[in-house]
């Protein structure tokens, strides 16, 4: 194992392009008849949308720009419907959301991210935003969830040809007879499988316990704070906003450093930071010959 400890920005275009793939790979079927109906105990307001603030139909081709942005950026986490599920929430049902109008409360999450909670940050403006919300506000609280009615199977791809791809392009931090051995009987489900390779922990840590990763451990994230003095203080990134970054020493105790600008110098590494890298270089076929591979490894 053994990735290079590099300063972790988020790496956008890769996870984008990884979006689109996988986007491609879900086809979205027809709602069965009847399905538009508000469901039940859905959260808060029991499946009721009248008890939502309502937003006006926004532009057409604002909602066109923006569904095509959130399917390369978003989709991969927060699912091509913005219904989670994917290593990132529910968004629709997000209070955040909900109160947004024109993607004004969106976009501080965006473009600050939750880093230390697995939401990267976004370079995007706030035009581009503001489609994106205009996209999200489409979707009906109660509506029928488009994203849990999945194609039976996902294994359409080539094992053998997916063994060739991992030889060059894991086998360098992973083995099949090695720390990846028996993946398949850890992780049965071969979407959750796919997810797991894909991206590892899921994208938001901690979010998806049982799910996918279950069986996995994936190393935190850490952070290095150089205080002006030269001091290094290290620990588990707890979380961080432009104000405060803290984090849990060796010691397990959780210190809290003030932030001005660049003062102290903050460095996070994340150990998944490879694999959010190549995301950007799988194609479709990649992706499903891989997994056709991974699903043998029993
Ligand atoms: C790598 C996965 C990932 C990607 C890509 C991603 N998000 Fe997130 N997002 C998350 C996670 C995880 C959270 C939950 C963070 C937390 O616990 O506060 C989140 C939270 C949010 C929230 C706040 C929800 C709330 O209830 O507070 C919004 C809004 C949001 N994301 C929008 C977006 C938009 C818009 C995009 C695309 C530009 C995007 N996200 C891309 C993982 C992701
Ligand atoms: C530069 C190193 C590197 C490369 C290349 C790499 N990974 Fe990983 N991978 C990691 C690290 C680090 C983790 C974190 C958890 C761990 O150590 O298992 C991880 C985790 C995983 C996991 C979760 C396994 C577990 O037990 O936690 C899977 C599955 C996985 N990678 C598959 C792949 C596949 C498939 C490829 C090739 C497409 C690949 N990786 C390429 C470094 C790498």
């Amino acid at each position: 194992m053994g990735p290079s400890k590099k300063t972790a920005a988020p790496v956008i275009a890769a996870v984008a392009m990884a979006a689109v793939a996988l986007a491609q790979q879900q086809p979205i079927q027809a709602p069965p008849a009847g399905a538009g109906a508000p469901q039940a105990g859905r959260g808060r307001g029991g499946g009721r949308p009248e008890a939502y603030p309502q937003h006006p139909p926004g532009d057409p081709a604002a909602i066109d720009r923006g569904k095509a942005t959130f399917g390369v950026q978003c989709s991969f986490c927060h699912g091509s419907d913005a219904r989670g599920g994917e290593g990132g929430p529910n968004l629709i049902r997000a209070e955040i959301v909900m109160r947004d109008q024109n993607g004004e409360t969106i976009a501080p999450v965006v473009q600050n991210g939750r880093v230390d909670r697995g939401m990267p940050k976004f370079d995007l403006s706030a035009a581009q935003i503001s489609d994106i919300a205009a996209f999200i506000h489409t979707f009906r609280v109660g509506g029928y969830d488009i994203s849990r009615d999945r194609p039976p199977t996902i294994v359409v791809g080539n094992a053998t040809a997916g063994e060739a791809y991992f030889k060059t392009t894991c086998s360098r931090c992973h083995s099949a007879t090695g720390d990846l051995k028996g993946l398949a009987t850890k992780i049965e489900d071969p979407r959750s499988l796919q997810q797991a390779w894909l991206m590892p922990g899921g994208g938001g840590r901690g979010g998806r316990g049982g799910g996918g990763g279950g069986a996995l451990t994936v190393p935190p994230v850490t952070v290095t704070v150089t205080m002006a003095s030269g001091q290094k203080i290290e620990g588990r990134l707890e979380r961080i906003d432009d104000f405060l970054v803290t984090l849990v020493d060796s010691d397990g105790l959780s210190r809290s450093i003030r932030r001005d600008g660049d003062t102290p110098k903050v460095e996070i590494h994340d150990p998944l930071e490879p694999h959010k890298k190549l995301l950007g270089t799988y194609t479709d076929k990649d992706i499903h010959n891989l997994t056709a591979y991974l699903v043998t490894l029993k």
